[in-house]
């Protein structure tokens, strides 16, 4: 996977969305309503990637390791000159998340959490007794061209992977951080207003329209409908 952007990582996002758009049900539930293909094609485009990208809300709820387990995933990087495993990068203010997730048990890449003046000083002396690395920023929320910027300079990433969640989609989109889509296109229909979409809510607009170009569509036989899109940036946009 080819990185085009010198001062910060390409920026792929990986979502799957029900027929009606959603990412998940109102509790906030994981994402169960995939087939084996699309959990495939998850692993297979993390394989690709030097980091993972999360929010905190999808660690806790969706109890991921951001691990590689299929052995042979890891060999491909391998030979390709990459890291065993890609580093993941999780987003919090409030470093809410539990000793007992999954993230602090699997054997995977080295884990950075990007945080902010609000995480306390024993919530950071916690997480790195967990083996995270902390990189903490002023302000109330984690700059995210930021952070992209030293991930690039400081380990080396060119390629990144955001599975979520919707509130850092929507944070990815309005600071138009975003290069690639993928989206799993499911056979289900959830309803709710409660229910998020890809932007978390139905809420106010992005600052403005994001505007996409297809690049693949492939559909399979258990009816989902895998998207892949580029977005096009406007005259002037950022880079
Ligand atoms: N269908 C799919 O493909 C898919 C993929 C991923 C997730 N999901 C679903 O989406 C739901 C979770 O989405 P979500 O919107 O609730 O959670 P999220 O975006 O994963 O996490 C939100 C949290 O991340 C932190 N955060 C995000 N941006 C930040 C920033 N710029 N600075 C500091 N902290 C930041 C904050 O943590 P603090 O509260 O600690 O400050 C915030 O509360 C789950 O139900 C999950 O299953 C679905």
């Amino acid at each position: 996977m080819k990185a085009i952007r010198r001062s910060r990582p390409l920026v792929i996002a990986n979502f799957a969305i029900t027929a009606d758009g959603k990412i998940s049900t109102r509790n906030r539930t994981p994402s169960l309503f995939t087939s084996p293909r699309d959990k495939r094609n998850l692993l297979e485009i993390r394989a690709g990637v030097d980091a993972i990208l999360v929010g905190r809300g999808t660690v806790a709820s969706d109890a991921m390791t951001m691990g590689l387990p299929d052995v042979s995933f890891r060999a491909q990087r391998i030979a390709r000159g990459q890291a065993e495993f890609p580093l993941r990068v999780v987003v919090t203010n409030s470093g809410r998340l539990s000793s007992k997730l999954r993230l602090f048990q699997a054997k995977a890449g080295p884990l950075v959490i990007f945080t902010t003046d609000q995480m306390s000083r024993a919530t950071e002396l916690r997480l790195q007794a967990l083996g995270a690395e902390i990189r903490r920023q002023r302000g109330r929320a984690v700059n995210l061209g930021k952070m992209l910027a030293e991930l690039r300079a400081d380990h080396a990433v060119k390629t990144v992977v955001c599975e979520g969640g919707a509130a850092l989609m929507r944070s990815l989109l309005e600071a138009e951080l975003v290069d690639r889509i993928h989206l799993t296109l499911c056979p289900v229909i959830f309803g709710g207003k409660r229910a998020p979409t890809l932007t978390g809510l139905p809420g106010a607009f992005l600052p403005r329209a994001i505007k996409l170009k297809m690049i693949a569509m492939d559909v399979s036989t258990e009816g989902e409908c895998f998207l892949e899109y580029r977005v096009v940036r406007p005259r002037g946009g950022k880079k």
